[in-house]
């Protein structure tokens, strides 16, 4: 292929290409012109930046919505929430419009319309909290949804707003008579009703000051229900912020966020004392690295070991922590397995693979933290969402110098060894997964007494709609305690039965549904079902 310059002095492709190369040039050149025109040529293109980082960056909402987490706990909050209003228009089930409120030190109007825009920061390069690069906010929530709002108040202020909609921004409704993209500024607000309403609820005395990120038309939802949502976040926030616990109180839904400790290793952490079982720890190590990238700052990393015992996810201790056999700690052994790393108390990755070894499932029971100062940020790789580390050479260095390879072996070990002492102790198992024997304690009914079997519902003649039978002592108001909790055992018996051979959502979605009857339970104080229902915990 040749190559030659053309009357405009641009290199093209010879002969045989010419026209195609030509047309994408004089295409390119109008383009450029048009651009030029309307934006005098920044770093961006703000249509297409904005819809590129839509797609990259956050590996789920969960991740993004901890953004904004982020944000609420360097804002001073002593609260953060995470609120759903719903129009109904998907299904009542699944909100239209995620919410973040906090109760922080607000914003000032002039910096909502910077807070929206990448970049805007007042904070650049900080390495004393959890956010540096002003991206975070915008990117998160345009990860979710094509259109959000910021509203703030600062204590003694006004509310004010600030709204980027992606749709608007497409029809070119921000372009100025310059044709520059500029963002509207703050504006007055008003609430919408569902935080209205949660603001009175929540804050009886007043709600003085705090950010409120609301998302909109939302496209890029991964959740199906409010109730999954609520468990997973419930769970994941519960790890990720578990040592900024104390500075301010997380609630998803409603539902306190309660610290868990990965490790297992503080009493005040969730599942610390769900039964016998203890994680063991292993001495913590301190080391203090200097980071080229940031002089004048020393980085410190820590090292916590612990391991567990080898019946620490199983509800029935002589058996495996499998199936229905799994306690609440088992999902935290599964997710967090391999090396956790943290930023500034906030966990921000796991990894599976090290340079000098790999986890395997049995390492589950070993956990290793590696907590870090964001001064050494540039040597942990730290992307800008902060999700990741991609540690450096010098890193993995240092943490072989302070004996991390060694303690990984020790630590295996110790698991090996208690291993193999429960299976001399214990005899062989029959059914593995515990399911047989806790769906026949289940539905198990007393012989000696005849079985009503009256029906828990009707079925509407025109609408052929299910409801709860009058007829059944259940509904009736005549149901002694024993039969109440006869029934319900029954039902939630039932329900395992159908959880236990449906797999994927379908399996998932009866999880929650026992989830929502353990909640119910708990409420009406009915107190053997949820001991029943705490066995599906998996
Ligand atoms: N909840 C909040 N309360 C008060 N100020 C906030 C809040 N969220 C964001 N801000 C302000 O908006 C800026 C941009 O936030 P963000 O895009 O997440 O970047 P970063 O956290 O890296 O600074 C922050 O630097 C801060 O000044
Ligand atoms: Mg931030």
């Amino acid at each position: 292929m040749q190559l030659h310059l053309t009357s405009g002095g641009v290199l093209v492709a010879g002969v045989d290409g010419i026209n195609a190369a030509e047309t994408v040039l004089i295409a390119q050149r109008k383009y450029a012109d048009l651009k030029h025109r309307q934006s005098q040529i920044g770093l961006t293109i703000p249509e297409a930046f904005v819809h590129g980082i839509r797609h990259i960056g956050y590996l789920s909402n969960v991740d993004a919505i901890a953004e904004l987490i982020d944000n609420s706990i360097q804002a001073y909050s002593q609260r953060v929430d995470l609120v759903f209003g719903y129009d109904g228009s998907v299904s009542l089930k699944k909100p239209s419009q995620p919410a973040v409120v906090d109760d922080g030190h607000g914003m000032a109007p002039e910096m909502l319309r910077l807070a929206m825009m990448w970049g805007g920061t007042h904070r650049e390069n900080d390495r004393a909290g959890l956010g540096r690069y002003g991206y975070g906010l915008p990117s998160s929530a345009v990860s979710i949804g094509r259109r959000f709002t910021i509203v703030s108040k600062v204590a003694g202020g006004q509310l004010f707003a600030v709204t980027l909609d992606l749709d608007a921004l497409d029809a070119g409704k921000y372009r100025n008579s310059a044709g520059d993209v500029a963002l509207p500024s703050a504006r007055r607000a008003r609430l919408p009703a569902f935080i209205n309403e949660y603001l009175r609820r929540t804050f009886p005395e007043g709600w003085h000051s705090g950010t409120i990120v609301v998302i909109e038309k939302l496209d890029r939802l991964d959740w199906a229900t409010t109730l999954g949502i609520r468990i997973n976040l419930v769970r994941h926030f519960g790890v990720t912020y578990h040592k900024l616990a104390k500075e301010t109180a997380i609630h998803v839904d409603s539902h306190r966020v309660l610290p868990i400790d990965p490790l297992f290793l503080t009493p005040e952490c969730e599942f610390f004392l769900l039964d016998e079982d203890r994680a063991q720890s292993l001495d913590r190590i301190d080391i203090k690295v200097r980071n080229p990238a940031a002089p004048g700052q020393e980085g410190q990393i820590s090292l916590r070991y612990a391991w567990l015992p080898p019946s620490f996810g199983a509800i029935d201790k002589t058996r495996d922590a499998v199936g229905l056999n799994a306690n609440a700690r088992f999902p935290i052994l599964k997710d967090y397995h391999g090396l956790i790393f943290s930023r500034n108390g906030r966990i921000i990755d796991v990894q599976s693979r090290v340079p000098w070894t790999v986890f395997i499932n049995n390492d589950r029971y070993i956990r290793v933290e590696v907590e870090f100062s964001a001064s050494l940020d540039e040597m942990f790789g730290v992307t800008t969402t902060k999700q990741q580390v991609s540690v450096s050479t010098a890193v993995w260095h240092a943490l072989r110098e302070a004996g991390l390879p060694k303690a990984i072996e020790h630590l295996r070990g110790k698991v090996r060894s208690a291993k193999l002492e429960r299976r001399s102790v214990g005899g062989q198992r029959q059914d593995p997964t515990g399911l047989e024997e806790i769906s026949k304690r289940l539905v198990q009914v007393p012989s000696h007494r005849p079985v009503r079997t009256v029906p828990l519902f009707t079925r509407d003649g025109v609408s052929l709609d299910l409801r709860p039978s009058d007829r059944h002592p259940l509904f009736n108001g005549t149901a002694s305690k024993i039969e109440t909790s006869r029934a319900l055992r029954a039902l939630v018996g039932q329900i395992i039965n159908r959880a236990s051979s449906s797999g994927g959502r379908r399996r998932s979605d009866y999880e929650c549904l026992l989830e929502d009857w353990s909640d119910v339970l708990t409420r009406t104080g009915i107190t053997d079902a949820p001991q029943i229902l705490g066995s599906t915990d998996e």
